[in-house]
């Protein structure tokens, strides 16, 4: 059954494949109660925008959700495709884009059309599960550093570096802009600084930070100042643009080069045109709308602020995502997590060994532009009566709590 799977008929309905009902808002209803909702990284609060809903329900009703049929390369191909990449890319301050259908799917490809067997990776060791899997396809050397561990980076580059001189290949390194789980930002200007000297490209997986980071939402390049530097830069529309999909861009030979070789994109089906055109939509929105960034800024600050006063480590993290780290087990999370939802009525996630190291529980809050001031003040409290009471022993005793399985 796997990590996960071990536990499926305890959790099933509760802790995994959890329903959440209602609009897609702060609040929400879980098993029919109302819950104040911190895990969709809804981060502009774009999922319920009236313009996005307007956008997306015009489309399905032009096009429907069929159009186009078939890969962008044989029948996929319409002018509104072409023109998201073509914003997208000047957004990005890049030569050119290429969409993606699943962020997902998308980055293996990416990894896998950029290198052959005589290139050489360095990657970071918390990076996503895409990136990971796309490696699993890479044939050729690869070195793992410590995550975020700049000595650690340049060690590994200077192995690679040995190996890429030994095959002829070329080394790409490979991070996240926003670590997803712990919120802490890949450091690509120091990264960079290495750049001439190691010789490398870099690819970076800034899912989290499209849309929220830097100063127009051009994400976590821009909040460092290396737009320029980044050599492919890849976004998701899963999180702040609050659809699906995604997309790469790099230079125009990259793109070009990406485009005929990504085999999760020529051999799988085009977007289809409701969330292309209302992708459009979302992009304009974050361009023309500064505002949602700052909402979501003054409801992060609060946020982490609040907890930090309140004795909460919080670690590293320089984004909206919130890690809240516990001590504690897998029993003491479980409870913890149903006693946030059945009696303080907050919904949020919670991480375990093995992502973090056992005996640590991680809570992780995503704050958005949909949340409010009130919201942040009423769950900094609760998190503090958790604490105390974890303190107290009072999640120690009871378990998991069962029987919540309906399926399995
Ligand atoms: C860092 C990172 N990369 C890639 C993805 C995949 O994106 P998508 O949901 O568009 O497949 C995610 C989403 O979970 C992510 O967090």
């Amino acid at each position: 059954m796997g990590p996960l799977g071990q536990f499926a008929d305890l959790g099933y309905g509760y802790f995994y494949f959890p329903k959440l009902e209602g609009d897609i808002s702060n609040r929400m209803y879980f098993r029919g109660k109302p819950v104040l909702v911190w895990s969709l990284n809804n981060y502009l609060g774009l999922a319920n925008h009236p313009e996005v809903r307007k956008a997306d329900t015009e489309a399905s009703e032009k096009y429907g959700l069929a159009y186009p049929m078939g890969a962008r390369m044989m029948s996929g191909q319409t002018d509104a495709h072409l023109q998201l990449e073509r914003e997208l890319a000047a957004f990005e301050h890049k030569e050119s884009a290429y969409l993606l259908n699943y962020g997902y799917m998308g980055m293996v490809s990416i990894i896998d059309s950029l290198l052959d067997r005589h290139d050489v990776v360095v990657y970071d060791s918390e990076s996503h599960a895409c990136i990971l899997d796309g490696l699993r396809l890479h044939i050729g050397k690869r070195f793992v550093y410590s995550h975020n561990n700049m000595e650690r980076f340049e060690a590994q580059l200077k192995h690679a570096r040995k190996a890429a001189d030994l095959s002829g290949g070329g080394i790409l390194v490979i991070t996240e802009g926003v670590f997803g789980m712990p919120g802490d930002l890949g450091n690509l200007k120091e990264m960079l600084q290495l750049k001439e000297k190691y010789g490398f490209r870099l690819l970076v997986d800034d899912a989290h930070g499209f849309g929220t980071m830097g100063k127009t939402g051009a994400g976590t390049s821009e909040e460092q100042g290396v737009m320029d530097e980044v050599d492919v830069y890849f976004g998701t529309f899963a999180k702040s643009m609050a659809g699906i999909g995604a997309f790469v861009a790099s230079e125009k030979p990259i793109i070009k080069a990406l485009t005929f070789n990504m085999r999760s994109q020529i051999f799988a089906k085009s977007l289809p045109m409701p969330m292309v055109v209302g992708s459009l939509k979302r992009l304009e929105l974050i361009r023309t709308h500064p505002e949602l960034r700052e909402k979501l800024w003054t409801i992060v600050n609060a946020l982490q602020k609040g907890l930090r006063e309140k004795g909460f480590n919080i670690g590293n993290t320089q984004s909206p995502v919130t890690p809240v780290f516990l001590n504690g087990g897998p029993g003491e999370a479980t409870q913890i997590i149903a006693d946030l939802r059945e009696n303080y009525g907050i919904f949020c996630s919670m991480v375990i060994y093995p992502v973090v190291p056992k005996g640590v529980i991680m809570l992780r809050l995503i704050p958005t532009a949909a949340h409010t001031l009130e919201d942040v003040a009423e769950t900094i409290q609760a998190f503090t009566e958790v604490k105390i009471k974890l303190g107290e022993g009072k999640y120690s005793t009871g378990g998991i709590p069962g029987a919540m399985a309906d399926k399995f």
